[in-house]
């Protein structure tokens, strides 16, 4: 049973805080052939947070969905992958095991990427998820806990082992956290040494460096993080250059535009005041163009779509007119 909807995916990583119904839905729009929810505490949902359990909510328009949960308990994660697989049916792809997380409150309880070090443990999540799942169990890993310790090839051989379907490769340390530059490399080992699937994740941030990451390590897909912030066309970039075809970049109208139908979706799914969600996405909308952090302030002043859309199109307007009277 394959985790992903086809051969060659270029999937949307999980990211806390980030990818919500809104912004999934941009980037499927945009080509992404599967997104993920950001990592759900198992814990969390089995003790009836009302909040984790919001995470398994998909949009209208999400024909499919991947579900990433974290924990450290065999039987815990066990009784959560069959709530997800109960909640999901058939719209769930495959549910991705974090093995990857650095975050401090995440590593202190043995979660994330704390399980990098117990693979032993990590092998027994993977076991008890994939027998209690109707879907297909994917482990998204870092390479390792600090530069001492590079596991990624004999912690992937545990996830294989323990029925693991695919691998997502993040080749960077714990201790690294999101510093330095991923290790293609380590991608490629990994892909040489185990025969499920390996997406590769780290670093692409346009078409070229997602075609590079292909040619370099022979991974099987790609996955995206901080590239589609902001930038939900990357997918439509990646494709293209993928399959040879030209691109060209959104204009500034067309990335206010989908701000605003961010904005719009947003609001369709938790009403005017889930607007204030949308403030950690714009300045990734807006980077690059004049005055963005004026912009920003003015933007997270806003209390609904219509102010918004003022806003960023009347700016925009207004850019091209000065435009026209560079000194005027
Ligand atoms: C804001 C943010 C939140 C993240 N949340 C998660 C998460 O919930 N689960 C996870 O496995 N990785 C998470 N990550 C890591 C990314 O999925 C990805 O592995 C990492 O950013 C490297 O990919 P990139 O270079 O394309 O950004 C997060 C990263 C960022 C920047």
């Amino acid at each position: 049973m394959t985790p992903y909807p086809c051969a060659h995916p270029v999937l949307l990583a999980p990211m806390a805080g980030y990818t919500d119904i809104a912004f999934r839905a941009l980037c499927t729009r945009f080509g992404c052939d599967l997104t993920c929810t950001e990592m759900v505490s198992a814990k969390g949902l089995l003790y009836g947070s009302v909040r984790t359990a919001e995470y398994l909510h998909l949009g209208a328009d999400e024909p499919y969905i991947a579900v990433q949960l974290f924990g450290h308990e065999p039987e815990v994660l066990a009784a959560a992958v069959r709530r997800v697989c109960r909640a999901l049916g058939n719209r769930l792809c495959c549910i991705d095991l974090n093995m990857g997380c650095p975050a401090p409150k995440i590593v202190s309880n043995g979660d994330g990427s704390a399980l990098l070090k117990d693979p032993e443990l990590a092998g027994k999540l993977v076991s008890a998820a994939v027998q209690s799942s109707s879907v297909p169990i994917t482990v998204k890993m870092r390479m390792g806990w600090d530069a001492d310790a590079n596991v990624a090839i004999p912690f992937a051989y545990i996830m294989e082992e323990n029925g693991a379907a695919a691998l997502t490769v993040h080749p960077r340390t714990r201790a690294q956290q999101y510093s330095g530059t991923a290790d293609w490399s380590v991608i490629r080992a990994v892909k040489q040494a185990v025969s499920i699937p390996v997406i590769g994740n780290g670093d692409v941030t346009d078409g070229a460096s997602a075609k590079a990451m292909l040619e370099q390590t022979g991974c099987d897909g790609i996955m995206v993080a901080r590239g589609a912030l902001g930038n939900p066309w990357i997918f439509a970039e990646i494709k293209a250059a993928l399959e040879n075809r030209p691109y060209s970049p959104p204009t500034d109208r067309e990335r206010f535009l989908i701000a605003i139908e961010h904005a719009e979706r947003i609001v369709a799914e938790k009403g005017e005041h889930g607007l204030v969600e949308l403030r950690k996405h714009i300045p990734y909308y807006i980077r690059g163009t004049r005055n963005a952090k004026e912009l920003r302030q003015k933007v997270n002043a806003v209390q609904t779509v219509a102010q918004l859309r003022d806003l960023l199109l009347d700016r925009e307007s207004a850019k091209t007119y000065n435009e026209m009277i560079p000194n005027g």
